[in-house]
């Protein structure tokens, strides 16, 4: 099954994506601030949902929003635990929320729907639809490319979007989109983006 395949690839590199990745020291300034403009001030529950190491979570638990970090991955949830005592970290699947119908105020998925076929997308953001609460705010990481296209990620396959079909991917699933961030291409990084949307 394709999350099974997602949670094995990761947890073989854990300790590896921890220490490459793991702090909010290593996330672009630009994209830290424009996570905390849409989601810092959220009224209610926020789920940081793919959070990996729950560096963001924290991050966004330091500026007052009640965030809680989900993740496929033992690995990354025992280390969230340990290094963010403060936090709540749950392990769990961003497909099948445990939360009620429109109960949450703010859903980040940072670069954890990259590895999600296209044709499981639509579900996905549905599934996001109904825990948000009207006027929610939705903030998604993605790589970007001229067309949806599968390409070699260092973990496991992943698929690269253009802006312009996310977006329209976001309104057929009940979000507009309130905000994008094209993220400038440097030799070490592939295109991508963040979006944010709201409810309705
Ligand atoms: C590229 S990493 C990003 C991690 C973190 N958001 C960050 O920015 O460092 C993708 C994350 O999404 C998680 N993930 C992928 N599919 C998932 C799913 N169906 N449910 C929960 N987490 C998932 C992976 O386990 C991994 O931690």
């Amino acid at each position: 099954m394709e999350t099974d395949r997602v949670r094995q690839s990761y947890a073989s590199v854990a300790d590896l994506y921890i220490e490459l990745f793991g702090t909010r020291q290593q996330v672009h300034p630009d994209d830290l601030a424009f996570i905390g403009r849409h989601l810092g001030g959220a009224r209610g529950p926020v789920l940081d949902l793919g959070c990996g190491p729950g560096h963001i979570t924290d991050h966004l638990r330091g500026l007052g929003a009640d965030a809680t970090g989900i993740d496929l991955v033992p690995e990354f949830i025992a280390h969230a635990r340990t290094c963010f005592p403060d936090g709540r970290y749950e392990l769990g699947s961003l497909d099948r929320l445990d939360a009620p119908d429109q109960s949450v105020a703010g859903i980040l998925a940072w670069y954890s729907l990259i590895h999600l076929p296209p044709q499981d997308l639509h579900g996905v953001l549905t599934e996001f639809r109904r825990a948000v609460a009207p006027a929610g705010t939705l903030v998604l990481g993605m790589f970007e490319g001229p067309e949806v296209a599968a390409f070699d990620h260092k973990v496991t396959t992943a698929y690269r979007w253009p802006m312009d079909e996310l977006s329209e991917r976001l309104t057929r699933a009940g979000f507009t989109e309130v905000e994008r961030l094209p993220r400038p291409t440097d030799p070490r990084h592939r295109p991508h983006f963040a979006i944010a949307a709201t409810a309705g």
